[in-house]
């Protein structure tokens, strides 16, 4: 499997490349020679990022991902052609349940997890349609395939993400653009894991005790985003991926 190089003369977009899972996304991707366009929120992480790799060709770009405009400056940064789009950004909702939920952390969450998602794929796909190919990758969750791992607005978000692949794949199978997800159990980041809700405490804290695996490094989850924007995952498409330490098997 060729892994030096797979990206020379490509570029690439990452999400949330400021910390933890997109941080290490972005790092691979320009290792391997792509020219990476990396979003954040937080200017000073990219500012970081870019001091910390000065070999890399980085695009550093701050802005909101929930703001069609800062997608919109996003995606000019890269230019028409942008053969990679991995959607890593997301934040977390307190583990906040149905009945204690407020609107606010609703839409935030459905905002950052799902609806960015949403509009960085179709801010791409029109040049990718146009070039014959290119290659998606979102970041789901553990969340994604059960209730217990977080809040019902991150819950209902990952979940929905796994559709949103489904669908671009679907429709978009015909025009060499493949769409995958990589659903991440505990990873050792910045993510703020903190518990709003003493009845979630109760509800889901004897059952993460129970069966969640040791915490993975970002690295481990950006090598499985990589391989599925990569070529060599070229018969990839619509799959959800767990990178896991097996916590969907149990
Ligand atoms: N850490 C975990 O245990 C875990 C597990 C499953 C899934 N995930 C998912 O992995 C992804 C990355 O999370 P992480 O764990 O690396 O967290 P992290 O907090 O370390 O990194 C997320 C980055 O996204 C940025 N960000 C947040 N909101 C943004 C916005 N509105 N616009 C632009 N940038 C924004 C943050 O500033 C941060 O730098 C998320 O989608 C998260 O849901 C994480």
């Amino acid at each position: 499997m060729n892994t030096t190089g797979r990206f020379q003369g490509m570029t690439a977009i990452v999400t949330g490349a400021g910390s933890g899972i997109g941080k290490a996304t972005a790092i691979s991707l320009g290792q391997q020679g792509a020219r990476v366009v990396a979003g954040d929120v937080s200017p000073d992480r990219l500012d970081a990022l870019i001091a910390e790799q000065p070999a890399l060709n980085l695009v550093a770009i701050a802005g909101d991902v929930s703001v069609q405009a800062e997608v919109d400056a996003l995606v000019a940064a890269a230019g028409d052609r942008v053969h990679a789009l991995a959607n890593v950004a997301g934040v977390m909702d307190g583990f906040l349940p149905a009945a204690e939920v407020d609107d606010d952390t609703w839409h935030r969450v459905i905002e950052v997890n799902l609806t960015s998602m949403m509009r960085l794929t179709r801010a791409v796909l029109p040049g990718m349609i146009a070039a014959g190919g290119g290659a998606i990758v979102n970041v789901s969750s553990e969340a994604s395939f059960r209730g217990s791992c977080a809040g019902v607005a991150y819950t209902a978000s990952k979940h929905a993400v796994n559709g949103l692949t489904r669908s671009v794949a679907a429709c978009y199978r015909g025009n060499g653009i493949r769409c995958n997800a990589v659903a991440p159990g505990g990873v050792r980041t910045n993510v703020d894991g903190s518990f709003r809700s003493a009845h979630a405490g109760q509800a889901l804290g004897p059952l993460l005790q129970a069966i969640v695996p040791t915490p993975a490094q970002p690295e481990e989850i950006a090598a499985v985003i990589v391989h599925l924007l990569s070529e060599d995952a070229r018969n990839m498409n619509g799959a959800i991926v767990p990178c896991d330490g097996g916590w969907s098997a149990l």
